[in-house]
This record gives C-alpha cells, sequence and structure tokens, in this order.
C-alpha cells in the first residue's frame, strides 16, 4: 500500500517508519503524500492511541528532497512547501500522542518533522539541524516558527543563520530533545513512554494536546478561556468520573477507549 513508509500496528500503537533510506529517508512529494494517507487514518482508526515516528537506517530525515526540489520553480517549490506544511500540521494537531523516535539525521525537513511530532525521543546518534541557508533557502516546513517556539527565537536563529549541524547532547540541553537515550533503547522507550501515556485517560490526553498548542499562539487571557473549555471537555467526560472514582477507592482507573 505504501511505497516510502513502513506502518505497523502492535495492540494500539502505531508505528510510522519513513523507509527510503538510499536517499537519507529525504522527504519528496510522494513520500509528504504517503505521510498525510497514514495520519489520515490514523485519525480515523478508534484502534490507534498513539503513534511512533521514526527512520530507517542512519537517518530519521535528512530532509526535504533536494534532487527533487532542485527542478522546481518559485510556485511549484511553493506548492511542495504547502503540502509540508499540512502534512506537519495535521501531524501537531491530531488528538493522539505522536512521539518522534530519532534515530539519526534529522535535518531540515526532518528537524520540522520531529518538530511536528509531540514528544521527542532521541538517540546519542541522532544530529539536528536547518541547514536550508546554505542550499540557498530558508526552512519551509515550519521550522522557522515551530524551532523558534520550542527553543526560543535566539536559538532559533543561531541555528537556522548559522546551518550547524548539532549533535543530540546538544540538542537535548537546548530543550529540542525531551528524552535522550542509547541507540539501542531507542524504541523500547519510546514505546514505553507510549504505553505510559496510553494507560491515561485518552480524551483528557487529547484536549491536553489541544489546549497546548492552540493556547501556546493565542494571548493569556484568551488562552485561560481556551483552557477553561478544553477542561469542560476532559471534566464531562466518563474518564473524569472513571479517574477519580478509582483514586478515591484506591484501585487502578480503567479507562474507556483505550
Ligand atoms: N535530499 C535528497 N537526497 C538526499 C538528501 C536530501 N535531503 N540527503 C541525503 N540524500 C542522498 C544523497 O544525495 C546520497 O545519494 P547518492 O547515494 O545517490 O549520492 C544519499 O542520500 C546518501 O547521502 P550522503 O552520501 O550525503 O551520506 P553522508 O552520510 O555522507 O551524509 C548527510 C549524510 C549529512 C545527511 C548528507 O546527506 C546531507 O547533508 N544531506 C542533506 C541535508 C540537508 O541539507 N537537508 C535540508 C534539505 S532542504 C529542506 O529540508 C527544506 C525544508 O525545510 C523543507
Amino acid at each position: 500500500m505504501y511505497n516510502n513508509i513502513k506502518f505497523e500496528k502492535n495492540e494500539g500503537l502505531a508505528t510510522v517508519t519513513i523507509n527510503r533510506p538510499k536517499a537519507m529517508n529525504a522527504l519528496n512529494e510522494d513520500v509528504l503524500n504517503e505521510l498525510l494517507i497514514v495520519f489520515h487514518s490514523i485519525a480515523k482508526d478508534d484502534d490507534v492511541k498513539a503513534v511512533i515516528v521514526t527512520g530507517e537506517g542512519k537517518a530519521f530525515v535528512a530532509g526535504a528532497d533536494i534532487a527533487q526540489m532542485s527542478k522546481l520553480s518559485a510556485l511549484e517549490g511553493r506548492k511542495m512547501m504547502s503540502l509540508g506544511h499540512e502534512v506537519m500540521n495535521y501531524i501537531e494537531n491530531i488528538e493522539k500522542p505522536v512521539i518522534a523516535a530519532v534515530n539519526g539525521f534529522a535535518l531540515g525537513g526532518g528537524c520540522e518533522l520531529s518538530l511536528a511530532c509531540d514528544i521527542r525521543i532521541a538517540s546519542t546518534k541522532a544530529k539536528f539541524g536547518q541547514p536550508e541557508v546554505g542550499l540557498g533557502i530558508i526552512p519551509g516546513f515550519g521550522g522557522t516558527q515551530r524551532l523558534a517556539r520550542l527553543v526560543g527565537k535566539g536559538m532559533a536563529k543561531y541555528l537556522i543563520m548559522t546551518a550547524e549541524i548539532i549533535g543530540a547532547d546538544e540538542a537535548y540541553r537546548i530543550g529540542l530533545v525531551e528524552k535522550l537515550v542509547e541507540p539501542e533503547e531507542l524504541i523500547d522507550t519510546a514505546v514505553k513512554t507510549a504505553r505510559t501515556i496510553m494507560s491515561k485517560a485518552p480524551i483528557a490526553v487529547g484536549t491536553a494536546i489541544t489546549a497546548i498548542n492552540k493556547g501556546f499562539d493565542l494571548g493569556m487571557a484568551e488562552a485561560s478561556a481556551f483552557e477553561i473549555e478544553t477542561f469542560t471537555t476532559a471534566f464531562g467526560s466518563d474518564d473524569k468520573s472513571e479517574g477519580m472514582d478509582a483514586f478515591l477507592n484506591k484501585r487502578k482507573a480503567e479507562f474507556k477507549n483505550r
């Protein structure tokens, strides 16, 4: 069904592996379209409660496909970047936890793909960077925006203007990565993290994602009002009765939709 990605599902946990190792998993239009299709199907699939995104071979994703982009006119380039934004926005806003398990190079569009995920867990072998200015372009899959929001404006400007490729330890130090592990522990750690989140109330987790994403770009007053709305959604769910009853009766909560 897919030519450039692998899709697996195991007890509610989906794994999407970018699978173009000969081109360091570079994102061409075909890969972007397949990512859009797979995430649309994940959104609709009630059996999927969480997602891990990773890369086959020694790269996570080494960026948008430079060979393809080199042949595009400005308008065609704009179309490709719009598709990239559609993919990244969709991944970011899906109300299911998405964890990037960054196994190797996460450069350009690859760093941007990791930024669109909710959480980044990196192997000590991972490398991050936004090398676009060395190619005469700027990040085009949301990097100028999400990187600044995650690590701050100054560090985003530093990384984007110097095009420096940083190691996983530096990425962890600046807050670009939430967890750093040895390469052989990467997938296990991502799975354990996903399973921990999956053991919590699914509606609460989904609304927390939306509250953080939407609230982040609003002023404090509007963001507070938005939190009250999303809180009310969770508060009105059966999971609230179950979670609180379980606490009060000193038992483990059994959430629905899990
Ligand atoms: N696009 C297309 N092909 C790529 C690619 C990319 N982004 N990255 C790597 N490849 C290809 C190489 O051309 C090479 O192909 P051939 O075997 O046919 O020559 C193959 O993958 C293996 O790559 P290398 O031989 O270069 O492997 P390496 O181990 O020596 O280096 C690397 C690895 C440091 C990741 C290096 O490949 C590299 O610098 N890649 C480009 C990184 C980059 O500039 N990314 C940003 C792209 S622009 C972008 O992403 C815009 C945006 O914001 C959306």
